[in-house]
Formats: C-alpha cells, structure tokens, sequence
C-alpha cells in the first residue's frame, strides 16, 4: 500500500483537486483507493458528493476513539472510498489538547484496518495543527501541490522544514516524494518558477534528506475553469468533462504517480 499526504501549509493551491482527482484516477486504473478528508472545510468529501450533516459520521469521530475507519468510510464509485470530514474536525484541536500521543491516532487506525487498499490518499488542511500532524504521521510519503507564483522557494522551505521535524518527531518513514505544479499558465514567470524549483531539488539530492528523493512531475496541472466547476458539481473532472484539460492532465500525472519507481511503502 502507498499512503500519500497532500499537503500545503498555503490555502488554495490545489490540494483538494490534487487529492480528489488523482484518487479517482487511480481508482479508474484498477486500484483500490481510500481518500481521507482531514480538512474541516471538508472541500474533498464535497467534491466528492459526499456531505456529512453530523460530525459522528465523519473522521472526527475516528480521531477522538470513537470509531473505526470502516464504520465512516464511504463508497463514493467503483474501488474509491471517502472517509468524510465535517465543520466540526476544527473541534479536534481543542477536544485532543492534552492526550499523549494524539499526533499518532490516525497511524494506529490505519493500521489497524481491515482493507486492503492500494492507496491511501490524505487531504490535508491549510496549517500545521493536530489533523496535519495527524496526515503526515499517518503516511510514508508527501505530495507537495504549487502554484508557480513568485518566491515558491521560500514557502516550499517552510514545507519542507514542517516534513523534516515530523520524519524526526513523529514518523521515520516520512518523505516528500512528489511536488505537484497546479493552476500552470503558459507565462515566463511560470516556467522561471518551474526551474528554479527544479534546479533547488537537483541540488538537494546529494545530501540525505527526506526531500532529496523528490521528484516534480512533468505533468503540470494547466489552470483549467472546468476543475473548479467540476467541484462544485461534487464530481470528479473525469466525470464532469472528460475531455479538458484538466481531465488530461491528471490522467498524465495519475500515471507518472503509478510508475514512480521509489521503494517506499508497504
Ligand atoms: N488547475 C486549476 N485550474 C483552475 N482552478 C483550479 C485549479 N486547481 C484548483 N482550482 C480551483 O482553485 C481553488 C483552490 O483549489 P483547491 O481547493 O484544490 O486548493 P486547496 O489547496 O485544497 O485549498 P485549501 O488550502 O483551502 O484547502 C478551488 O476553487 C479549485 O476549484
Ligand atoms: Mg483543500
């Protein structure tokens, strides 16, 4: 199984269309796919048609021991699975204040479930609090999503900082193995910003860090209106319009993500 955190401690750059429409892809592959909500503006479960009107019946109720995985998880099509967020997740920081080990819950879960997925996929929220620490201690690898603004670098070593004190605290397994390019426009300051992320990476590979196996996927996610649409639809873009470019793109890079070769995982 590939466990893979989706994370971005910047709002808006497109971890939830990152999560949500490469679970879908995979799932189309064959794979059999949970994708977990850990976000309380629950925007994946969403996207997803799934809505949660009680927080007993989203992961809220998994991190305070209430209950399994199984009994939340949801069927959404054919091999994927959405364990459901709620407004409500926001509560866990203070319900879990003060109960060691809390950064670990979701590990222990996940291990102790039942099926057998290929991949686990994490959608995590815009900041580093107990339900972000809870994804990367939960997972073996990171995905990065970027928008190629100006100065990505500098928040890229804030990621990049967030995952090295996990992978020494919390989960020794712990690597960014993917930076995901989303809302791509075809302009010089894009592929600027696209180089030098990708030379900073080059660079980083001699040293042994739990980044320098990162690898940017070639496949950028074009900025596409038809993703955004697709969302509010509760839809992946795969099942909204199947020819845009959105739908193209995360097909490509659903692929490169398969044949990534890194002995990562179980
Ligand atoms: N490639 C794209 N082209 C156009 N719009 C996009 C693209 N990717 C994402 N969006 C839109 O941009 C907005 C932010 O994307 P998304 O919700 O995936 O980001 P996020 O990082 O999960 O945000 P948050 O930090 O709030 O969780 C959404 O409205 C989404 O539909
Ligand atoms: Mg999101």
């Amino acid at each position: 199984m590939r466990s893979i955190a989706i994370m971005n401690l910047k709002g808006g750059v497109g971890k939830t269309t990152t999560a949500v429409n490469v679970s879908a892809a995979l799932a189309a592959t064959g794979l059999k796919v949970c994708l977990i909500d850990v976000d309380p503006q629950a925007h994946a479960s969403l996207h997803l048609g799934v809505e949660t009107y009680n927080k007993s019946d989203s992961v809220y109720e998994v991190l305070v021991g209430k209950k399994e995985l199984r009994n939340i998880r949801r069927q959404v099509s054919e091999n994927l699975w959405v364990v459901p967020a709620h407004l409500e997740l926001a509560l866990a920081e203070m319900h879990l204040a003060g109960v060691p080990g809390r950064e670990m819950i979701l590990r222990d879960k996940l291990a102790s479930d039942d099926v057998p997925f290929d991949y686990v996929l994490i959608d995590c929220p815009p900041s580093l609090g107990v339900l972000t620490l809870n994804a990367l201690t939960a997972v073996d690898e990171v995905f990065i999503p970027l928008q190629p603004q100006f100065l990505p670098l500098q928040g890229l070593s804030a990621q990049l900082q967030t995952i090295e004190l996990v992978a020494k605290r919390l989960n020794n397994r712990l690597m960014l193995s993917g930076v995901v390019v989303c809302m791509y426009d075809d302009t010089r300051l894009a592929s600027e910003v696209v180089q030098d992320v990708d030379s900073f990476f080059q660079q980083e590979q001699t040293e042994p860090t739990v980044w320098s196996q990162a690898q940017i996927f070639q496949t950028k996610i074009r900025r596409n209106v038809r993703l955004a649409e697709a969302s509010s639809q509760g839809k992946p873009i795969f099942d909204y319009d199947p020819n845009s470019n959105g739908s193209e793109d995360y097909r490509r890079l659903t692929e490169e993500i398969i044949g990534q070769a890194i002995g990562v995982g179980g």
